[in-house]
């Protein structure tokens, strides 16, 4: 029965912890899904688009400057606003804030 009680405990406690986990790999999951087949994230070489690793903060290849926090989110929500002539496209999911910025946490990551 003390076991029992335990086990429950423990369970309660491990809930938060595994929906953080999700929360981590949404991005990944996101960018696996819909941006993969255009950039490579674990090398800077290039596929459609330029490769993904150590993109946070670096210079931008396409040239909208450095890519910031708040310049990712510009150019993830609508990249023609940054580029007109740009060929990334535009992503129906990317506004929504809350995925955009677990897709650029996961960049930081790169
Ligand atoms: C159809 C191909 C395609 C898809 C899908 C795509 N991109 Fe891009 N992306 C590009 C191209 C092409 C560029 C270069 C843009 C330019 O030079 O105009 C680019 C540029 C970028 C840049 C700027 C990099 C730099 O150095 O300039 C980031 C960051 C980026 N993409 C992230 C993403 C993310 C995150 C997703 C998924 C939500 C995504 N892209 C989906 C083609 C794509």
């Amino acid at each position: 029965m003390r076991i029992l009680l335990l086990a429950l405990i423990m369970t309660a406690f491990a809930m938060p912890l595994a929906v953080q986990a999700a929360d981590a790999t949404l991005g990944e999951k996101t960018f696996t899904k819909r941006c993969a087949v255009c950039h490579n994230p674990l090398t800077a070489q290039r596929k459609i688009g330029p490769g993904m690793a150590g993109v946070f903060g670096r210079e931008a290849e396409s040239g909208i400057g450095k890519l910031t926090e708040s310049r990712l989110h510009e150019w993830l929500q609508n990249p023609k606003s940054l580029k007109p002539n740009t060929r990334m496209p535009k992503y129906g999911p990317m506004q929504d804030a809350g995925l955009r910025q677990a897709v650029i946490d996961y960049l930081k990551t790169l």
